[in-house]
């Protein structure tokens, strides 16, 4: 794709997409160890054709974003969780792990050296941090590489789901299973998206923004919705579902933390589905997604509706959770949870 021009970037209206940047971020694993990192602007990878990544999926990411202050500072939010995370997902699929501060340093390369793309304060929009490992030996029997690849690039983002800060509707899938009790759900790994995309068109047929997945072995607990955790509210209480198949999101996390200090009541453990009719707002929430608030739920299925927003509009619960979240992120509120990193 062609780079705009940066002041041809309408920051305010920006999709959740590719946009070039200008540098990204590269290093090398090799003989056992990593090598230094490198620069380059290049937007393609010279790869070998029986390399892991490309035949059996040997290959993790993260998604995270940095955020432009008032002050003018660059903040990264709650970077050690993802270098963790993804330190899980390498051992998952047997690949060599990044060290954190390795993962951190290219992390914050990739930012800075494309300063001028992290969108400016007051338009909502972020710049989207993708680390990316890849087994890059080449094998043709099934088994790890020897030789791996860590990148990271970014691209400035708006919001996930084109509905913003606005109630997006979903639709339970039941027709396929994203991820198994035992198998990868809980890393982030790219054959969990490739499952994904059967549910994910399944829902956008069905005009609706998202799947929701239920768990594989019973279908009788939520899951997930698409790339983003569930949550519901009732009763002064934040209800998140607890499974094996899930990944554990750092914004869910991080909304737990802040629903608990607003005085809410904070459960993690299995949501049945039939429990969602009794939700007063329910939403999703992820890097990505930030907090979508859930407009209705479609039972492919049974072809019943679940109506949360009764007015086209987020409820109160999940608006303040989302304004303490923002405002964190973005530098406007108290940091008291000590997530952001001032980086340039
Ligand atoms: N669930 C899935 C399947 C995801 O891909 C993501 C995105 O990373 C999330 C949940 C949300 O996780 P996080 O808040 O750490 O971005
Ligand atoms: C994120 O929320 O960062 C994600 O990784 C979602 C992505 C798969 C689009």
């Amino acid at each position: 794709m062609e780079k705009p021009h940066i002041e041809k970037i309408d920051w305010k209206n920006l999709p959740f997409g590719y946009i070039k940047t200008d540098h990204n971020i590269r290093c090398y694993y090799k003989d056992g160890k990593w090598g230094e990192l490198e620069i380059t602007s290049k937007e393609h990878l010279d790869i070998h054709i029986a390399a892991t990544c490309l035949h059996y999926g040997q290959q993790a990411f993260e998604g995270m974003k940095a955020f432009m202050g008032k002050d003018g500072k660059i903040r990264l939010f709650r970077w050690q969780e993802n270098a963790k995370r993804m330190i899980r997902s390498a051992e998952g699929i047997h690949m060599a792990p990044v060290p954190e501060e390795l993962f951190k340093k290219a992390v914050v390369k990739a930012v800075l050296t494309n300063k001028q793309f992290v969108p400016p304060h007051g338009t909502g929009a972020a710049l989207y941090i993708r680390p990316l490992l890849l087994g890059t030996g080449a094998q043709v029997g099934v088994k790890p590489s020897a030789e791996y690849m860590f990148l990271v690039f970014v691209t400035p983002v708006g919001p996930y789901f084109k509905e913003g800060f606005n109630p997006v509707n979903i639709a339970i899938v039941r027709d396929s299973d994203r991820a198994a009790p035992l198998g990868t759900g809980h890393i982030k790994v790219g054959g969990n998206y490739a499952a994904s995309l059967r549910g994910i068109i399944t829902a956008v047929n069905a005009g609706c923004g998202s799947p929701m997945y239920l768990d594989a072995k019973e279908k009788r607990y939520i899951d997930e919705i698409g790339a983003a955790n569930f949550f519901g509210i009732k009763n002064n209480t934040y209800i998140t579902p607890k499974s094996d198949s899930i990944l554990p999101s750092i914004t869910n996390d991080s909304v737990m933390a802040i629903a608990e200090d607003m005085g809410l009541k904070v459960e993690r453990r299995p949501v049945p589905v039939d429990e969602l009719e009794s939700f007063d707002e329910a939403g999703a929430c992820g890097t990505a997604a930030i907090i979508a608030p859930i407009g209705e739920v479609h039972d492919l299925e049974t072809g019943k509706t679940i109506k949360f927003s009764k007015d086209g509009k987020a409820g109160p619960v999940s608006t303040s959770i989302y304004s303490r979240l923002i405002g964190i992120q973005f530098g406007d509120e108290k940091d008291k949870f000590g997530w952001t990193e001032i980086i340039g």
